[in-house]
């Protein structure tokens, strides 16, 4: 009888030891320990034994079932980890869903949202004006007179004599005051066109222009308003400078320029080692484009500026290559 235990033990181990799923296993376990199993039967036969074999006998059947009932145990545990993630007719509700691809704004459709929301914080509401543009508001309104060089059929895309593809935001500045009275305050975003293109040139890109019309408007002020605009895209400590500059709407005009955002004022390739980086045209508006408009140069100042938003976003996020923006390569466009 011992010897049949044995058998048992050694047939069983070897047995659950190879056994490839649950349903084997199970069926083992009924083989060997079920109420009519093989290791069953001899305990509940142990009572017919003779009785000096019957404590060494009972022992060790006890013993073997012990033993069995815990290598199936460890089997199932070990299938466990091996089992497959996804069965016919069965899912694995502990699995992680999937992930959907998240869309996001382009970085330019985001840096000109900051930009208007920095100004609208300022109490400039915001205007439009229509991309395909009469040469009057475009050139003739804004003092750029018909021999002047920005009107050169290299930069401006005609579509007939009199429209054409609006160069920059600056004509809305018209619009509005043509179509209202001062006091005024207006930001402009939108595209527009130059027929130009190479790797810092796009022959479409996008500005924000400003105005600001009322009684007693001073440079200082310009200087306020764009001090606390940069300082809100780039960094609050942001320096700017303003250099003496032309342009044929405003007078005086400036350009600006702020403290290099690569080097901070040391001087590096990218500012041309001299610390400071262009980032937008300003003045005060000429009194010539007041008496366009039909506005009395005696009661009302403004100041007017004009931006590049592919410029203001490379600078803000370090961008080395303008035609990153019109790839649309999502590898670029999703880490915004
Ligand atoms: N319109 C100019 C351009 O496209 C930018 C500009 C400069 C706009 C000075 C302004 C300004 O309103 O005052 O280059």
């Amino acid at each position: 009888m011992k010897e049949r235990l044995h058998q048992i033990r050694r047939e069983a181990t070897t047995l659950i030891e190879e056994a490839e799923d649950e349903e084997s296993l199970e069926s083992l376990r009924i083989k060997y320990l079920g109420r009519k199993g093989e290791l069953t039967t001899i305990l509940k036969g142990v009572g017919t034994l003779p009785p000096e074999e019957r404590p060494q006998v009972g022992k060790l059947a006890n013993q073997f079932k012990k033993e069995i009932e815990e290598a199936i145990k460890a089997k199932k545990k070990a299938l466990l980890g091996t089992r497959p993630l996804r069965k016919e007719g069965w899912v694995d509700l502990t699995l992680p869903g999937r992930n959907l691809p998240l869309g996001r704004l382009h970085p330019i459709t985001q840096v000109m949202r900051e930009i208007i929301e920095c100004f609208t914080k300022m109490g400039f509401s915001v205007a439009t004006g229509p991309e395909i543009e009469l040469d009057f508001f475009n050139f003739e309104a804004l003092n750029i007179p018909p021999e002047h060089p920005a009107r050169d059929m290299q930069d401006t895309f005609y579509i007939s004599k009199e429209t054409l593809l609006r160069t920059h935001t600056s004509p809305i500045q018209i619009r509005t005051m043509t179509g209202a009275r001062p006091p005024l305050r207006i930001i402009a975003p939108g595209k527009v066109y130059r027929c130009d293109s190479d790797v810092t040139h796009t022959p479409m890109f996008h500005q924000v222009e400003g105005l600001l019309v009322d009684r007693g408007v001073s440079f200082a002020q310009l200087k306020g308003i764009l001090t606390a605009f940069a300082q809100a895209i780039f960094h609050r400590d942001t320096r700017l400078r303003f250099r003496p500059s032309f342009f044929p709407f405003t007078e005086p005009s400036a350009e600006v320029d702020i403290e290099c955002v690569i080097c901070k004022g040391a001087g590096c390739r990218v500012c041309s080692d001299t610390g400071w980086i262009e980032v937008l045209g300003c003045g005060l508006v000429h009194p010539q484009v007041f008496r366009n408009v039909g506005y009395d140069t005696e009661e009302f100042s403004g100041f007017a500026f004009g931006l590049g938003v592919e410029r203001i976003t490379m600078l803000k996020y370090g961008i080395n290559d303008l035609r990153l923006f019109f790839e649309n390569d999502i590898r670029f466009l999703g880490q915004f």
